[in-house]
């Protein structure tokens, strides 16, 4: 059994740069992090200081130029792309700003398709129960394009969250909707990860929604410095 206190995010010594127009642009440099089991941590910092880098690495989207991320007891900086879909299906959920759900399929069926790539026989059931769970059962189905941005949002946490991960990336959840409906869908995605346990990292321009976290994090000039 895991360490509860064991980190479940381990960020080590991670560098990463892009190369533009032939010069080579370092954006994280020798970033050390961890986060325990059930922490909520927010990530605040200037547009262009790599949080969304950061998170894609998080996820496995793409890899570090040095360093190691371990997810959940797992180096995710050595793993086949196969290991590495895997992990993104079973370990991690990400919920992005301009939600990224599918048009062509209904809320029901963006929520129950994570279930169904890991071979889940009752993904439907457990899909409308995940929608019910956000407070949109009777929307289930509509398509994207049916949806108001806050019902898009809830459709994607609940895709989410569908497969019960340990960690949550979120990056700026609630950047694309206006202040009252932006508060419902993080208020609605803390309850989710406090009662489930999940660890969240929540990249965020905004400071009220950051002091909601565990721990806050600034990232700036490469580094994660702590906020206190
Ligand atoms: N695929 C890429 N190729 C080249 N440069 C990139 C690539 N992705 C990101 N960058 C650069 O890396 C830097 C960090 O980008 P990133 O998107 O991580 O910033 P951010 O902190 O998320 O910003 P924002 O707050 O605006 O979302 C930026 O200067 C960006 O231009
Ligand atoms: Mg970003």
């Amino acid at each position: 059994m895991s360490n509860p206190q064991s980190p479940v995010i381990s960020v080590a010594k991670v560098g990463k740069s892009y190369s533009r127009s032939g010069q080579k642009v370092s954006v994280l440099a020798d970033l050390n992090f961890e986060a325990l089991s059930a922490q909520t941590i927010a990530i605040t910092g200037p547009s262009g200081s790599g949080k969304s880098t950061l998170l894609g690495l998080l996820a496995g989207l793409d890899q570090p130029d040095q360093g190691t991320i371990t997810m959940d007891g797992i180096d995710i900086t050595h793993m086949s792309q196969a290991d590495l879909a895997l992990f993104r299906a079973k370990t991690v959920g990400i919920v992005f700003q301009q939600f990224h759900l599918l048009q062509t399929l209904t809320a029901l069926e963006n929520v129950s398709l994570p279930l169904e790539i890991a071979g889940n026989k009752s993904a439907e059931a457990a899909a409308l129960s995940r929608l019910e769970a956000v407070g949109l059962g009777s929307r289930s189905s509509h398509l994207p394009s049916q949806l108001s941005g806050g019902e898009s949002q809830r459709v994607a946490i609940a895709r989410a969250l569908v497969v019960r991960p340990k960690i949550l990336l979120a990056d700026e959840p609630s950047g694309n909707l206006d202040t009252k409906t932006g508060e419902r869908v993080t208020d609605l995605l803390f309850d989710l990860v406090r009662k489930e346990g999940t660890t969240l990292i929540l990249v965020t321009h905004n400071e009220e929604l950051a002091k909601r976290c565990d721990h806050r994090y600034q990232l700036r000039d490469g580094q994660l410095h702590r906020v206190p």
